[in-house]
């Protein structure tokens, strides 16, 4: 399972800082529709990207609290947010939250809960720290269509089927409408927020994602031959321009009834 201290929790801070990184927080800040005085939570707040900026989009009037597990996370959260007084960075676990019943207007998530076993109790304790009439907004991935084109299938095949071990759930937002209705949330909405790399450079998405990919097969028992091999050939494919990568990352809303 993933642990994002160390270089996986750098990569996947590069992540957010992509177009797409940014595409899927300007959505969940949409669905959120923030408002000055205030409480908002992002749970697993990863590198505070969206803690930052749901602070500025509520002119630093009210509470933004980040949460999230990983030490490594939190000081990167920590770094980024230092001139954004009301972000509040708490380490902890999306199954034990700290706060009163009812204390946040708004609540977001973004590939998160891929990585929490137990959905229905986290999604429990969400609607449980949210108010009534809050919106939730969910960003899940699609993970059996989070797919590289360039290297040759085996190898490719090899690598992403050894990836499916870095979280437990693969198909989560197909599963959301259910577990979100019997957690207490209705109107619930999704839609995709897909998108298509065709380059591998460092302000691409694909590019963080593939030495996350390589480095969760590694673990998995993939030998690193194989994972420098499907690295290059991806690279190769690169330069003779026929790379590609597709993510679908879902966006689940729903109103705490
Ligand atoms: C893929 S990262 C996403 C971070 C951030 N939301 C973003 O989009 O950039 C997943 C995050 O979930 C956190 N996480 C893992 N298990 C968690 C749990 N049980 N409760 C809360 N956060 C968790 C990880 O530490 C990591 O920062």
């Amino acid at each position: 399972m993933a642990d994002f201290d160390g270089d996986i929790g750098a990569w996947q801070r590069r992540i957010a800082e992509c177009p797409e990184g940014l595409a899927r927080r300007l959505a969940v800040q949409q669905a959120l529709a923030p408002e000055p005085g205030k409480a908002y939570l992002d749970v697993g707040c990863g590198g505070g990207h969206l803690v930052k900026e749901l602070s500025e989009a509520i002119g630093q009037k009210g509470r933004v609290v980040g949460l999230d597990p990983s030490p490594d996370q939190l000081s990167a959260a920590r770094n980024l947010c230092a001139d954004t007084p009301i972000a509040e960075l708490v380490e902890s676990d999306a199954l034990h939250m700290d706060f009163p019943d009812g204390t946040f207007d708004g609540l977001s998530s973004i590939q998160t809960l891929e990585y929490i076993q137990d959905t229905e109790r986290a999604l429990a304790e969400m609607r449980r720290v949210v108010k009534d009439g809050a919106t939730i907004a969910l960003v899940s991935v699609l993970w059996d269509h989070w797919r590289f084109h360039g290297a040759e299938k085996e190898l490719n095949d090899l690598i992403l089927d050894a990836f499916r071990a870095h979280c437990f759930h693969q198909m989560l937002p197909l599963e959301f409408p259910h577990f979100l209705t019997a957690a207490g949330f209705d109107n619930v909405t999704s839609r995709s927020l897909g998108f298509f790399n065709d380059k591998l450079e460092e302000t691409s998405f694909a590019y963080w994602g593939a030495k996350i990919a390589a480095f969760f097969a590694g673990t998995q028992g993939v030998p690193e031959d194989k994972t420098n091999d499907w690295l290059a050939q991806l690279e190769q494919a690169n330069e003779e321009k026929r790379f590609g990568f597709v993510s679908v990352p879902i966006l689940t809303t729903g109103v705490a009834s």
